[in-house]
């Protein structure tokens, strides 16, 4: 293993090494969980979905320095592994006011009736904002990128989804104004970023779609990633990280073992070669990664990091395992959703049904099934 142990650079900071903890909603606080990460080996935590305006749920934000001691508690527990973190920032693609009157109101509205008044939104939202509205929503990026630099967080993953994807989706994009093209949303947001915080380093989740199949929604298609590299890149990206595009589609984003279009390991390369053919930043890669000899192929090949979700929920340790070649003591991640998907819809703390067995018994079954 050259590759997957020796240190990587993304802009203005060293990781220990490749592997990433990829964003990963592990329920309220997680500090329990990222000490696991960070002492398992992985080299980075991306803290996910940090909203930039206050959550409807009262997850930690970075609209304001209210949950900055969190925030520096991740840090701590992080850095004494030698684990770099990130704060993945993000706007949601719906109206934050209107849906939490919604949920105010449970007593009178179903929830069958709140998921439906909730896609209605989203599928607006972008269009109905006005420019000046728009604009300032790139003005909350730019305070919780600077609160992010304050409280001393390694990185910034800008969240090219949600908000962001939907500006980059014709899907969802009809405007006439400056944001019309789909590039244009998110180059002014990482030009403003950029300039606010011009020392810290900037990722960018670049999420992309597909048409045949239809797989994600919020994102670039396929075909235009290359501009959407150039314009990023020219704005001033460090590095990029990308997947599937989303958009309340988690079959595709977080696709279980049986998905009939994003099969096996490294179910998301070919979006990651796409851009690594025309980048000239760092890519890392993400997708049902889980063998050290596939991700060692993807580090030849070019990509800089590899990252993993589900495989790092089922065993945290698996970094430490590989290094020290006790791949016989890794649990399996079997790719069923079970558990940790679930526990995302129920605000649970994250949970896997590999835990507490033995590793010979983290079995494929269910892919075989
Ligand atoms: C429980 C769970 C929560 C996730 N939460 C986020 C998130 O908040 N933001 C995000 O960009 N991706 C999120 N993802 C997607 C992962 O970052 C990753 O792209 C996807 O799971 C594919 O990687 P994997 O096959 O290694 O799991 C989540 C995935 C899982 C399993
Ligand atoms: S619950 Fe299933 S998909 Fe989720 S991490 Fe565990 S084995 Fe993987």
């Amino acid at each position: 293993m050259n590759k997957l142990f020796a240190p990587v650079t993304l802009g203005n900071v060293t990781l220990k090494n490749p592997i990433v903890f990829a964003p990963t909603s592990v329920g309220r606080e997680g500090l329990d969980f990222y000490e696991k990460i960070a002492a398992g080996g992985a080299a980075l935590v991306v803290l996910p979905d940090v909203s930039v305006v206050p959550s409807m749920l009262g997850a930690a934000s970075l609209d304001s320095m209210k949950f900055a001691d969190y925030f520096r508690k991740v840090l701590e527990i992080c850095h004494r592994h030698g684990c770099k973190v990130a704060a993945q920032l993000f706007h949601p693609e719906y109206d934050v006011a209107y849906i939490g009157s919604l949920y105010r109101q449970r007593d009178k509205i179903t929830g069958d009736e709140v998921h439906r008044l909730l896609a209605e939104n989203m599928m607006t939202y972008a269009d109905n904002l006005t420019t000046q509205q728009a604009d300032e929503i790139i003005e909350k990026f730019v305070v919780a990128a600077r609160n992010a630099q304050e409280i001393g967080l390694d990185l910034i993953e800008i969240h090219g989804d949600r908000l962001v994807g939907s500006f980059s989706s014709a899907l969802f994009n009809h405007r006439t104004d400056k944001y019309a093209p789909h590039t244009a949303f998110a180059e002014a947001l990482v030009k403003a970023v950029r300039a606010a915080v011009p020392e810290m380093t900037l990722d960018y989740k670049l999420t992309i779609r597909t048409e045949s199949p239809r797989l994600g929604r919020g994102g670039a298609l396929l075909e235009e990633v290359p501009e959407f590299v150039r314009v990023l890149e020219a704005a001033g990206v460090d590095s990029f990280h990308v997947a599937i595009a989303n958009h309340s589609n988690i079959r595709d984003t977080i696709p279980a073992f049986n998905h009939p279009d994003l099969k096996g390991e490294g179910c998301f390369t070919h979006l990651g070669r796409a851009v690594l053919s025309c980048a000239t930043k760092p890519v890392c890669i993400v997708g049902k990664l889980q063998h050290a000899e596939t991700m060692e192929k993807l580090l030849e090949e070019g990509f800089a990091c590899v990252g993993m979700s589900r495989q790092l929920v089922a065993d945290p340790y698996w970094p430490l395992k590989v290094s020290e070649g006790r791949e016989n003591e890794i649990l399996y991640c079997t790719y069923c959703n079970a558990k940790c998907v679930a526990s995302i819809m129920t605000g649970q703390p994250v949970s896997c049904v590999q835990w507490g067995r033995a590793p010979k018994e983290s079995s494929k079954e269910e892919k075989s099934s």
